[in-house]
């Protein structure tokens, strides 16, 4: 069946649609209620479908001839090491580290804080919690001790999984001290700590609590797969809201692997034997589904990278690594081809490598800027696929399905929408938009499988943030438009959420920080055009009646405040001291104005405006 027939069937009888791809894995219980109303708006996939994430990505493949298949290949630059694990090797390791979680009395239900570098102890830890049934929470390693804190004390794990350091270029970052001031920061401290030993004695564990990852493996008796219902989340990952509060989005067990199964040969193009690479990061959305789960559920070989787009030696290093290791479809985020092309802008590395198994490129995290899409499109001369997702939606929402019918890519769009999302653009009533106008982009209900049921032990949050606005739909909190063909182009969030490289990143806890500062009157953090990492935040402060101040040295410290409490990804530059923010009559910040002056963009004086004049002032400080 062609994608349009497809796509509606997907639309307009749900359940035979997901009914026929859950049919697709081996289920312990294949499911006979495929989609249910636990309550108005809210519903779960395949509720009486038994299952088990890591046999599906493991035991299931080597049952089916693939143990000697490679599965993970982990190719670290930065260290000069290549290592490769079939499926067999893989599925040792998963059931050694999983019976050393037993060992420390953690089970079914149980929650683990994940916080690892690249390396592969990452997915084997990941794999090792679903093979037990335990919930992992990966923490992306760029992110600072009070992140992390905030991360175990909504998700209250029985482990954390860390490492001796992650290596960012030339220099090591020690992850222990980050670990031990989380635990510090956090009311809540998580019973063991088990480190990933990169060297001999690199780290000191001293306490009886602190434990070595491989040492505690080699004494555990390999542990069998726990079948879980459908509904057990396989994991919480937290992601950037409108707050200081990041959101806890569950993953379920059933669905997301029946809707990443269906994703990869439908979207993907990508079938069992073949080498499929996403260079993200495991700490992010789609280093789970693209680095771990989605590859191996579909018994692909996935390649685990610890290294840059450039830098890790060269602008090459992506080539090189799909001729070595053949890979067939490369996923990245285009500010790594931005990155790329402002080393290698003729693409002098490119053509030193044989790349004839290579066939698509997709693209995802932000939009592809049209320059962007022309520039890498005629340098691999293959189609390149501008996709868009998020953390919650788990899996595409917009793209090509490649591998159903390869319909044309436009520069700019994220595509058409994949089967299973109804996505509508809506005005601020409510009301539909047409075509080629900018709105609110919502997905109608029932999200299909693999979307998030709700927020970890939030489900009130859930319906606040996602569902309230437009009864009825989800909230994506992106804006965009759809053209006359169904192409929908995404133009950028509508919300003060902002995406740095790649990064989700939230400006409204850029701001709880900043105005945390003792000099801080008030504050506003915008994101703005940048030419490389695609946004970046610039803060603009007032600072308190009588306080005497410095302002370089002051702007430094706000500077350093935010790179403590969230990290260097937060790539916070620019602080200016102003001495008004412009607000409404209501007394409303206009962070949408401010951003257009910075960008340099033609913008209307909105009515509501308190003093005009006020812009003209944040225009002057820019320009000094
Ligand atoms: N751990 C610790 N620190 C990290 C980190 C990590 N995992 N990742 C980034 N950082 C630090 C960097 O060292 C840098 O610190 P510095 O200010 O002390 O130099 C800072 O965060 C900013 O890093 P980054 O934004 O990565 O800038 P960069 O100049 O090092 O690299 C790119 C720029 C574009 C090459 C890089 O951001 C990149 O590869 N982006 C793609 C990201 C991606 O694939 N996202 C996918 C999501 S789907
Ligand atoms: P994350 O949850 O980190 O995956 O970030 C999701 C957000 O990134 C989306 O809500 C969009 O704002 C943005 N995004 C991701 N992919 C795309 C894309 N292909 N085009 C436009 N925006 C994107």
């Amino acid at each position: 069946m062609k994608y349009k027939d497809l796509y509606q069937n997907s639309i307009n009888d749900k359940s035979s649609f997901w009914k026929e791809q859950a049919a697709l894995l081996d289920w312990f219980q294949f499911p006979t209620n495929i989609i249910t109303e636990t309550e108005e708006n809210i519903y779960s996939w395949y509720a009486d479908g038994i299952t088990n994430m890591s046999y599906l990505c493991l035991d299931y493949h080597i049952k089916n001839g693939r143990g000697d298949q490679f599965a993970l290949i982990y190719d670290s630059p930065v260290t000069n090491t290549i290592k490769k694990y079939t499926y067999n090797q893989l599925l040792q390791e998963v059931e050694a580290f999983a019976g050393a979680l037993k060992n420390l009395d953690i089970h079914k239900g149980d929650t683990v804080v994940i916080y690892l570098p690249m390396i592969p102890e990452a997915a084997i830890a990941m794999l090792a919690c679903a093979r037990i049934g335990a919930i992992h929470s990966v923490v992306f390693g760029g992110f600072a001790p009070h992140e992390l804190a905030l991360r175990i004390e909504d998700a209250l794990p029985k482990a954390i999984i860390s490492a001796s350091y992650g290596i960012e270029g030339a220099k090591k970052i020690p992850y222990k001290p980050l670990v031990d001031r989380a635990i510090e920061e956090s009311e809540f401290k998580p019973p063991y700590k088990i480190y990933v030993q990169r060297e001999e004695n690199f780290d000191t564990l001293n306490h009886q609590d602190e434990l070595d990852f491989h040492q505690i493996s080699k004494n555990a008796t390999p542990a069998k797969y726990t079948p879980v219902d459908s509904t057990h989340p396989l994991y919480i990952l937290y992601t950037s809201g409108t707050t200081g509060k990041p959101k806890g989005i569950v993953r379920d067990t059933g669905g997301y692997a029946t809707a990443l199964k269906f994703s990869m040969g439908a979207i993907y193009d990508i079938h069992a034997g073949e080498v499929f690479w996403a260079a993200s990061d495991v700490g992010w959305v789609v280093g789970h589904s693209y680095i771990v789960y989605g590859p191996l559920l579909q018994g692909c070989t996935t390649i685990l990278f610890e290294g840059k787009p450039i830098g890790t030696p060269d602008a090459g290093v992506f080539w090189r690594i799909i001729e070595e290791h053949k890979v067939k479809t490369l996923f990245t985020a285009p500010t790594a081809i931005r990155a790329i092309k402002k080393e290698d802008p003729e693409g002098e590395l490119y053509k030193k490598y044989d790349l004839s198994h290579f066939n698509s490129l997709f693209l995802a995290g932000e939009r592809c800027d049209p320059p962007t899409y022309h520039w890498v499109k005629e340098l691999i001369n293959r189609p390149v696929v501008d996709h868009w997702w998020q953390t919650e939606s788990g899996w595409p929402m917009l793209g090509i399905p490649m591998g159903i019918e390869q319909y044309p890519t436009k520069a700019g769009s994220a595509g058409l929408p994949i089967c299973g999302f109804d996505i509508q653009i809506l005005d601020e009533e409510g009301l539909p938009h047409e075509p080629n106008k900018e709105g609110i982009v919502v997905v109608k209900l029932p999200l299909p499988p693999g979307c998030l049921p709700t927020l970890w032990k939030n489900t009130p949050r859930y319906k606040k943030e996602y569902l309230n606005a437009f009864p009825g739909y989800y909230l994506t909190g992106d804006g965009g438009y759809k053209d006359a063909e169904g192409y929908t182009f995404i133009m950028g969030r509508i919300d003060d959420v902002i995406n740095v490289s790649g990064h989700r990143l939230s400006t409204g806890e850029m701001e709880e920080i900043v105005a945390g500062h003792s000099a801080v009157a008030e504050c506003a953090v915008v994101g703005i055009a940048d030419e490389l990492r695609g946004q970046r935040p610039i803060g603009f402060i007032v600072v308190k009646n009588g306080i005497s101040f410095e302002n370089q040295a002051l702007e430094n410290e706000i500077i350093q405040l935010v790179r403590d409490q969230i990290g260097a990804i937060a790539f916070l530059k620019n602080v200016y001291i102003v001495k008004r923010l412009p607000k409404t009559r209501s007394g409303k910040i206009l962070r949408k104005t401010m951003r257009a002056i910075a960008d340099g963009i033609p913008f209307t004086i909105p009515s509501t405006i308190d003093d005009p004049t006020i812009l003209d002032e944040i225009k002057e400080t820019l320009n000094s």
